[in-house]
């Protein structure tokens, strides 16, 4: 799909989108900047009055709905809903995610459950019930958000469950673009670095932490939620229209080393 109207393919014009994990850091400014680039947006977070606030602010084009991503029949009932408001769903935003960041040794099942639950299992809710709605159309963009520690070992602290969870976003990915690739709907993911959000508020108050970030990016900075915005825009928007079951790194060249 291309947008004649406008003469750029990176615009989502008269496009719906969902966008979990919206009410804050990654997903809000997601949320803020396809709606700039045309779109109508649903923001999905467990924090149901965050995400109400973020719509209002970002404007009519925007509604909120409270879901967790984990729950099968509040996944199901919301993107019902969307479709029931919106009539279409044509992109996806898997977004919504979390760590748990202990030494294995002392990492509880429960933890090591509810980081996968959230992070694995809620990407592929979504994921199911946003295909299903995207493969009868025949058409749609789905973009997970992985992580560099989802490529990578770590090395600045222990997060098995969050890094095993990515790793298996990375392969989720590919899974899904091969298997919806000839009914027109396309699966990518973007593979930040450490990003300057809520989710990073415990390593951002270390300064030992963060002068080893900044030692082993490349670029020597934290990416800005504006540097995985235009990622994630790049590939839900016709401009990618070629491109399914790719990984994209924004990391400041952390997984060139
Ligand atoms: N910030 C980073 O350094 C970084 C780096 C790489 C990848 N990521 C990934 O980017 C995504 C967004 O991260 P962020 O930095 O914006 O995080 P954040 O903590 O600022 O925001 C996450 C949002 O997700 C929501 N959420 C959490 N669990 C949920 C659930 N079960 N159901 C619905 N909503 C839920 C939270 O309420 C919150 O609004 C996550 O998947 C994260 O793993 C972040």
């Amino acid at each position: 799909m291309t947008n004649s109207a406008t003469g750029t393919p990176f615009r989502l014009d008269g496009q719906v989108a969902a966008v979990t994990g919206a009410a804050r850091g990654i997903g809000r400014r997601t949320a803020e900047l396809f709606v700039t680039m045309g779109a109508r947006v649903v923001l999905l977070d467990r924090d149901s009055d965050d995400a109400q606030a973020a719509a209002a602010a970002i404007g009519e084009a925007a509604s909120a709905r409270a879901l967790d991503v984990a729950d099968e029949a509040q996944v199901d009932a919301g993107f019902a809903e969307i479709v029931a408001a919106q009539g279409r769903l044509d992109i996806l935003v898997n977004n919504a995610g979390m760590a748990i960041r202990h030494p294995t040794t002392e990492l509880s099942l429960a933890d090591w459950q509810r980081v996968i639950d959230v992070n694995l299992t809620g990407s592929f809710l979504c994921a199911r019930a946003a295909g299903r709605l995207m493969t009868a159309q025949g058409s749609g963009a789905i973009v997970n958000l992985a992580s560099i520690m989802g490529l990578s070992g770590g090395g600045l602290y222990p997060n098995i469950s969050y890094q095993a969870s990515k790793g298996a976003v990375v392969n989720l990915t590919r899974a899904l673009a091969v298997e919806w690739a000839g009914q027109g709907v396309r699966v990518n993911a973007v593979a930040p670095t450490w990003v300057d959000t809520e989710f990073i508020a415990a390593l951002k108050a270390n300064e030992t932490l963060m002068a080893e970030v900044r030692r082993m990016t490349p670029m020597g900075r934290l990416a800005s939620t504006d540097d995985i915005a235009n990622a994630i825009l790049y590939l839900a928007s016709p401009a990618a229209g070629m491109v399914t079951g790719h990984i994209l790194a924004v990391d400041g060249g952390f997984l060139a080393q």
